[in-house]
């Protein structure tokens, strides 16, 4: 629903609001995660990452992402962040599965693969956007999602973390929080809307979450409070993901009607979706943003100085695997080992 708030707030935008959206170019595609197994190569399950070229197995707190990247995937030059999800898989009818591989999203058709990301002071659909927020510190970082969710009430526990089937390419609604179970016509969105509050302190948290909360009542688009426990409202990061699941609608799908898709670790459902962000602009870059008047980059890139790059350039910051397994051909299993899960149906 929010699309269409959007869309028609896009042609009356006033230069007092701060949304900013971005894409970033695919970076690798690999058996990597420094959150959840650091140091470990291969990691469990495969994710495909955006961002500065630092990346890699082990990301400590006062890793120096700026410094030690050359080069970043993201449209803005000085955001060498790191942002990664699991990546989808198709489920033949013979058992096999065959990777999805991602669009460059609306407006960013060039982009090879990757993620858009937002950056919002409030709800998407607000156009004044008038909190302040403080950008992140160095060394932050957020996972958001359960990966061993196989239910709707598992997943009801995180806001926000949705699919759209796109009959065309700029559908935005509605938004499930399953796997859609028709043939979009025109790809999958996966939304991941992470929290808002944060503890004031702790760069991290042992489950990479508890650092961070929803509103105490109401939501971050209703502007509800921060908890006590973390008070220090920041903006809210949300992914867009665009899947390519096109070429796959002329396959035979599932004779029972279920969902032929699944995530790299098995989930079946849909509902393991799941997210990770390590915060990695330089210097003042992303309070620049924050403050400037941004609307979908418009008036932004000037008022905050920033440094952007081509969609081609964006393209050419690209990492080679360090873990040498194949992940593209039809496959007998997931790589790491998994079969899907269906949960309980
Ligand atoms: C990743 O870490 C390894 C081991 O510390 C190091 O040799 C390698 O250069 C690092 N790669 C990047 C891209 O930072
Ligand atoms: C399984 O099905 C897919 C999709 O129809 C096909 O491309 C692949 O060759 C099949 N694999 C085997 C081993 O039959
Ligand atoms: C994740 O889902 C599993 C399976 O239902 C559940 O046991 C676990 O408590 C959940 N974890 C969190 C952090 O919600
Ligand atoms: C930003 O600055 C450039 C160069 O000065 C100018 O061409 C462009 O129109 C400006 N864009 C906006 C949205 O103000």
């Amino acid at each position: 629903m929010y699309w269409s708030t959007i869309a028609l707030l896009l042609l009356a935008a006033t230069p007092s609001i701060g949304v900013v959206r971005f894409h970033c170019s695919q970076l690798v595609v690999q058996r990597l995660d420094p959150l959840v197994n650091p140091g470990s190569i291969p990691s469990s399950h495969v994710h495909q990452i955006v961002g500065g070229n630092a990346f890699n197995a082990t990301m400590a707190l006062d890793k120096d992402l700026p410094a030690e990247s050359t080069c970043t995937s993201c449209q803005f030059t000085e955001d060498f962040s790191n942002y990664w999800t699991a990546v989808l898989y198709f489920r033949a009818r013979n058992g096999t599965y065959k990777r999805v591989p991602q669009l460059g999203n609306n407006q960013f058709e060039k982009a090879n693969g990757g993620l858009t990301i937002y950056y919002m002071q409030d709800a998407i659909y607000d156009q004044q956007q008038k909190s302040k927020v403080k950008a992140f510190q160095p060394g932050f970082r957020m996972f958001i999602g359960n990966v061993s969710a196989r239910t709707l009430t598992d997943a009801a526990r995180y806001r926000q973390l949705t699919y759209v089937c796109m009959d065309t390419w700029t559908m935005r609604a509605p938004e499930t929080m399953a796997f859609p179970t028709r043939k979009c016509k025109e790809g999958i969105m996966t939304s991941l809307r992470f929290p808002t509050c944060w503890d004031g302190k702790n760069l991290d948290s042992p489950d990479h979450m508890s650092h961070m909360s929803y509103p105490e009542s109401g939501t971050f688009e209703s502007g509800g409070p921060c908890p006590a426990s973390h008070p220090v409202r920041v903006g809210q990061v949300m992914f867009e993901v665009v899947w390519d699941t096109k070429k796959f609608n002329d396959l035979e799908w599932p004779e029972d009607g279920s969902s032929p898709w699944v995530w790299s670790f098995g989930d079946g459902t849909g509902y393991a979706t799941h997210g990770d962000y390590v915060f990695g602009w330089k210097d003042d870059s992303l309070q620049r943003i924050l403050d400037a008047s941004c609307w979908f980059n418009t008036n932004c890139i000037n008022e905050s100085k920033s440094k952007v790059q081509s969609v081609e350039k964006m393209n050419e910051c690209t990492q080679k695997p360090v873990v040498d397994e194949d992940i593209d051909s039809w496959l007998d299993e997931l790589p790491g080992g998994f079969q899907v899960d269906h949960g309980h149906l």
